[in-house]
């Protein structure tokens, strides 16, 4: 008899601490979505009179929950005009280089509750066909944000493309542009791998990256090649600078960026007038990955697509010497122009 009570004293102590757990769990659940979800009060009231640094930090929980939505294209009119959303023009522009770590710079930037990304490439300065459709369509693009936000996009094609310079100055000869590079060789590789793999999705076959890296006439530097042609960043800069001084672009160590982007992330929201917001809490180290992921709040985080961080064939070590000394003077003249030193070889 006594046992039988034990028992099923036990018993609804169990079912008494499941029901405890599974509350709390919900709760933490349930704070950490709303907070996504839906603001506290009237966003006009909490945000719009409010100054960059003023914002507080819930606008990070705010910003990944309605205006997410509204990116979506879940967003009425209504809403649109009742949370005072507007689609604006990039005050800021990522624009290269390809390989660099253009989207883990653009998706870290978005962590701050002041900036909102234009998810896609919009390629709108590098695209005959999009450019002549009009600064309107190129706003119409853009996320919705408030108006104290700053809209960010990238397109890394913009750097290497002739007639992009001239056309965004047209635009806004203010903007301030942010290049993100890697050591040259490095990124050549990067660039060919995923050149590389699109081949190999489609089953065809690809020369080797010493193949076409190396003129096999003269066995020097091929510089016709566009991934070696991509990593002469001076080269590239100084038709950027026929029409922008040097004080509006900030270059981003996109080795750094890898292995440690606080600092870095840092670094843009200064140039970027931003008060200090990113923190140590938002990027976190993903063992499997390999690489620094994002947290946003205590519900969402993210790591980048399977996309970013391939692993890089085998490269000769001929060849690789071969670029390195190719590329050194083209570097030096990059740190003098630019006044940021790399380790590059
Ligand atoms: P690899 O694939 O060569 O490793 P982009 O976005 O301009 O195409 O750049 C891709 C590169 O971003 C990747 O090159 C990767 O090394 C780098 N990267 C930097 N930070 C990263 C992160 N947190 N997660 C994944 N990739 C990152």
């Amino acid at each position: 008899m006594l046992f039988k009570q034990q028992a099923l004293l036990r018993q609804k102590l169990f079912v008494l601490g499941s029901l405890a757990i599974g509350s709390l769990l919900y709760l933490v659940a349930r704070v950490g979505s709303l907070d996504r979800l839906q603001p506290l009060c009237p966003i006009e009231g909490r945000f719009g009179a409010q100054s960059q640094e003023e914002m507080p930090l819930r606008a990070l929980q705010f910003k990944r929950g309605l205006l997410h939505e509204f990116r979506k294209g879940n967003a009425t009119k209504e809403q649109i005009r009742l949370h005072n959303l507007v689609q604006q023009l990039p005050k800021a522009i990522i624009i290269g280089v390809r390989k660099g770590g253009t989207r883990a710079l653009l998706e870290m930037l978005n962590l701050h509750p002041a900036v909102v990304k234009a998810s896609q490439e919009i390629h709108f300065f590098d695209n005959d066909e999009n450019y002549a459709k009009g600064i309107e369509w190129y706003r119409k693009k853009m996320p919705f944000s408030y108006p104290h936000q700053i809209t960010i996009e990238k397109s890394p094609a913009y750097f290497i493309t002739e007639e992009v310079p001239e056309r965004i100055y047209k635009m806004n000869s203010s903007i301030k542009l942010l290049i993100i590079v890697r050591e040259p060789t490095t990124r050549a590789i990067s660039d060919y791998t995923q050149v590389l793999e699109g081949k190999e999705r489609k089953n065809k076959t690809y020369y080797k990256f010493e193949k076409l890296a190396i003129d096999p006439n003269t066995c020097e530097v091929n510089t016709k090649y566009k991934a070696v042609r991509t990593s002469i960043y001076t080269k590239h800069l100084e038709r950027w600078l026929k029409y922008f001084p040097i004080e509006q672009f900030h270059i981003v160590d996109g080795d750094r960026l890898i292995t440690e982007p606080l600092p870095e992330l840092q670094l843009v929201e200064k140039f970027l007038n931003l008060p200090p917001r990113i923190s140590q809490y938002n990027l976190y180290f993903n063992a499997t990955r390999g690489f620094y992921c994002l947290r946003f709040n205590i519900v969402f985080n993210k790591c980048l697509a399977g996309s970013k961080g391939r692993i890089h064939p085998e490269v000769d070590t001929s060849v690789i010497t071969k670029l390195h000394k190719f590329f050194h003077p083209f570097n030096q003249k990059f740190y003098q122009i630019t006044g940021r030193t790399f380790n590059w070889p």
